[in-house]
């Protein structure tokens, strides 16, 4: 296996100090639980506390090192290509509300950062949506004019800083860009003190609402009136939100760029198969990020080739031969394009959530804290009705739930009949293979020293079978995208237990 150049860890995390936040020990009582240190956790316990509540975030790992941590980081409302297509499918007053909602998200990180001094590569770009053929101009033009009706800073553009040609492209003005990790950072270390906590290193188990809720940890239960889950999919399976959304896994590399070469604004391509491009402030000068090769989790084999193919492209499109970075990471699409945010079921009274950014977190991340801190403050929020995590999703239809499952069935079972190894020898230095030994299935890598660590291949959620990632080299799981590293410690939920450890002797 070939494997491309560049350090694989994310240039926002790698240039960022690690948080040491204490773990959760014994019991503690505050109004409101978060579990997870991302941009809505944070979002959420910043607007609170600043509201005279108590807060508690918890996080399993460290702050803001999970999916925020590994984000291209552009604030926008620019969505590659929705208007048009939400004007149709929900109407001109609600598309204009979705545009509203993400411009007020970049308009609240600005404020925060002006009046903050956050330190975080803070900048205002263009943000555009470019066509390579002629064949895509017309999609544009479309979303140019479906995006000026909403009230949107919208343009259309023959030229850009690109360093190859566009057909067209839809502009949008004072849109943003930042070092998402600086900024959430700061965040973090404004929430301990005056009754509020932020914990690392905490794994939440459960939440069981009654009067209070009850928040099990791994180390004690934390009392809290109402809890937000802001774990990029909830980890509470009530809401079904599993079955609202499917997982996608992208990548993104990093190269140093000479300044007076360097594209301005960020952008992304209006097909298929297109990249995301933007720069970021390094300490040689600049960084160029390019992102995509984006699939589902678990239907691609060899992730590896995604990351040569984004060199690929860097080398071909901006002349450069070596990678500094490379990273990946997974986001929830939800099947009508709008993020779930608000209640998680209409029984749950008290428990709160928000999923299915579709990759475009930064925005919605922003946007959902700030709603879910209003339903909570009990303030009217003019986005509330809008993103309902408990509304009706049209394409939800039983039919579909089944086909969704029959497929992802077939899919594993076929994987399985293809692979009836047996034995721990036919898995090679570097390799994770699925197997069945005495009818059990096993997930078995064996590192680079031959050590074999063989774990259950069956996904503790809801009993998928996971699969090898090898550039990542962990176990993914492609029914709703938990990930466990290659000796099975869970390292992205929903699930929150790790795969069960096998002997084989
Ligand atoms: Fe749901 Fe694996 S993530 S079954």
């Amino acid at each position: 296996m070939t494997t491309s150049s560049g350090k694989q860890v994310s240039f926002w995390i790698d240039s960022t100090p690690t948080t040491a936040y204490p773990a959760f020990s014994n019991r503690l009582s505050v109004d409101v639980a978060i579990i997870g240190a991302g941009i809505v956790g944070l979002t959420a316990a910043t607007q609170l506390k600043k509201a005279g509540k108590t807060v508690a975030v918890i996080e399993s790992g460290h702050v803001a090192a999970g999916v925020s941590g590994h984000t291209t980081a552009k604030v926008t409302s620019l969505h590659q290509l929705i208007y048009a297509d939400l004007i149709e499918q929900i109407g001109e007053p609600k598309a204009r509300l979705y545009g509203e909602s993400n411009q007020a998200a970049i308009e609240y990180v600005a404020a925060l950062v002006e009046a903050e001094h956050i330190d975080c590569d803070f900048s205002r770009q263009s943000a555009y949506t470019f066509a390579e053929p002629d064949s895509e101009l017309d999609k544009i033009k479309d979303e140019v004019e479906a995006a000026l009706k909403l009230g949107l800073p919208a343009s259309f553009v023959q030229e850009t800083s690109l360093p190859f040609a566009i057909a067209g492209a839809v502009k949008f003005d004072n849109q943003a860009q930042f070092h998402v990790r600086k900024y959430l950072l700061h965040l973090a270390q404004t929430l301990p003190g005056d009754g509020s906590h932020l914990l690392e290193r905490t794994r939440v188990l459960k939440v069981e609402e009654d009067d209070l809720c009850q928040v099990i940890t791994e180390h004690g239960v934390i009392n809290a009136r109402d809890v937000i889950v802001a774990t990029n999919l909830p980890i509470l399976d009530q809401g079904l939100f599993f079955a609202k959304t499917h997982p996608k896994r992208s990548y993104i590399v990093g190269a140093k760029i000479d300044p007076a070469k360097a594209p301005e604004g960020m952008f992304i391509g209006s097909g298929k198969g297109s990249h995301s491009i933007r720069t970021t402030p390094h300490e040689d000068g600049l960084l160029l990020l390019v992102g995509g090769e984006g699939h589902k989790v678990g239907t691609v084999t060899d992730t590896e080739a995604c990351y040569q193919k984004l060199e690929t492209y860097v080398r071909d499109r901006f002349g450069i031969d070596t990678l500094d970075y490379r990273w990946s990471n997974q986001d929830m699409v939800s099947f009508d394009q709008l993020p779930y945010v608000g209640q998680l079921t209409p029984l749950s009274k008290h428990i709160y959530g928000a999923t299915g950014f579709s990759l475009w977190g930064m925005s919605k991340g922003v946007m959902s804290g700030m709603l879910l801190s209003d339903l909570i403050l009990g303030k009217e929020n003019p986005y509330a009705e809008l993103y309902e995590a408990t509304r009706a999703t049209p394409f939800l239809k039983p039919d579909l739930i089944k086909n969704g499952m029959d497929v992802a069935a077939r899919w594993v079972g076929d994987r399985f009949k293809n692979l009836q190894s047996s034995s721990l020898t036919e898995v090679s230095k570097g390799e994770g293979k699925l197997l069945t030994i005495d009818g059990d299935k096993i997930a078995a890598y064996r590192d680079e020293e031959g050590t074999v660590h063989a774990v259950s291949a069956v996904c503790p959620h809801l009993a998928c079978i996971v699969s090898w990632n090898n550039a990542e080299t962990s176990w993914d799981c492609a029914c709703h995208g938990s990930r466990f590293s290659c000796d099975g410690k869970v390292l992205h939920g929903p699930s929150v237990k790790d795969l069960e450890q096998q002997t084989i002797s």
